[in-house]
């Protein structure tokens, strides 16, 4: 696991863009696993700035996000469809019928998981998938517990993390209950992984996600079981290491 702190912002956005746009220079069909929350915005307003002044093209790459919430419509401001659109995929020369989030207003719920891992088969590996972490340990949604899915699922979320949440909606009680996430399984199968952590509130759990017992209690500790994963900290969240 390469661990990097960097400096500021700039060197932060910096790094994770520069390690996207050269897999895309080595391979640009390349599949990217994407993360919503607001610790890749800047990583993707910098690729956003590449793109604009060709130093980076998406025109030919696949993407599958994580996660999305369960009962908000594809066009509520705080679904996560919505902010990839916005915060990424409007500004960018992607196809947009290549990127992919969880249909979380689908009919058929399980089948919807069925039919993600069922994409993820016929395009993956992921080359790329870009994670963050939840102060609980969750990545994508997988929170914690006695047991993880390995597969794209249905899950409740969790109180700590609605609260979390709760900043982007006008009350808690208007922070979804449930979301759709790709399994741990899932995750692990990319190719690499981009860990982005910022904030001295996250300075723990990430410290204890990489350093200490991996056990699905902590969710983001099962990356150590991976053997090509770089993390990105800023000063804050790398407080501990
Ligand atoms: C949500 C997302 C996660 C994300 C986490 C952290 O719960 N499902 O994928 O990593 O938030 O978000 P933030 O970067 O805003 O702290």
């Amino acid at each position: 696991m390469n661990i990097f702190i960097l400096r500021d912002e700039e060197q932060f956005v910096q790094t994770g863009a520069s390690l996207i746009s050269g897999l895309l220079h080595t391979n640009p069909r390349a599949t990217l696993g994407l993360a919503t929350g607001s610790t890749p915005i800047g990583l993707y307003a910098k690729l956003i700035e590449m793109n604009k002044q060709g130093l980076v093209s998406f025109s030919q790459a696949t993407t599958y996000n994580l996660d999305e919430y369960v009962g908000l419509p594809e066009n509520h401001p705080e679904s996560y469809r919505t902010f990839m659109n916005e915060k990424f995929f409007n500004h960018i020369d992607i196809q947009i019928e290549r990127t992919h989030v969880p249909n979380g207003n689908a009919a058929n719920l399980e089948e919807e998981c069925l039919n993600y891992d069922r994409m993820l088969e016929e395009h993956g590996p992921v080359d790329l998938q870009l994670l963050g972490i939840g102060h609980n340990g969750h990545i994508g949604f997988n929170e914690p517990g006695e047991s993880l899915t390995g597969g794209t699922h249905l899950v409740e979320l969790q109180e700590k993390t609605r609260t979390a949440n709760a900043r982007f909606f006008p009350s808690l009680d208007d922070v979804p209950t449930h979301a759709i996430t790709m399994g741990v399984a899932s995750i692990l199968k990319a190719r690499q992984i981009l860990l982005l952590v910022r904030g001295e509130d996250k300075a723990e759990i990430v410290h204890r996600a990489l350093k200490g017992p991996i056990t699905t209690e902590c969710p983001a500790s099962l990356l150590q079981c991976h053997s090509n994963v770089v993390v990105l900290l800023d000063q804050g969240a790398g407080r501990l290491f």
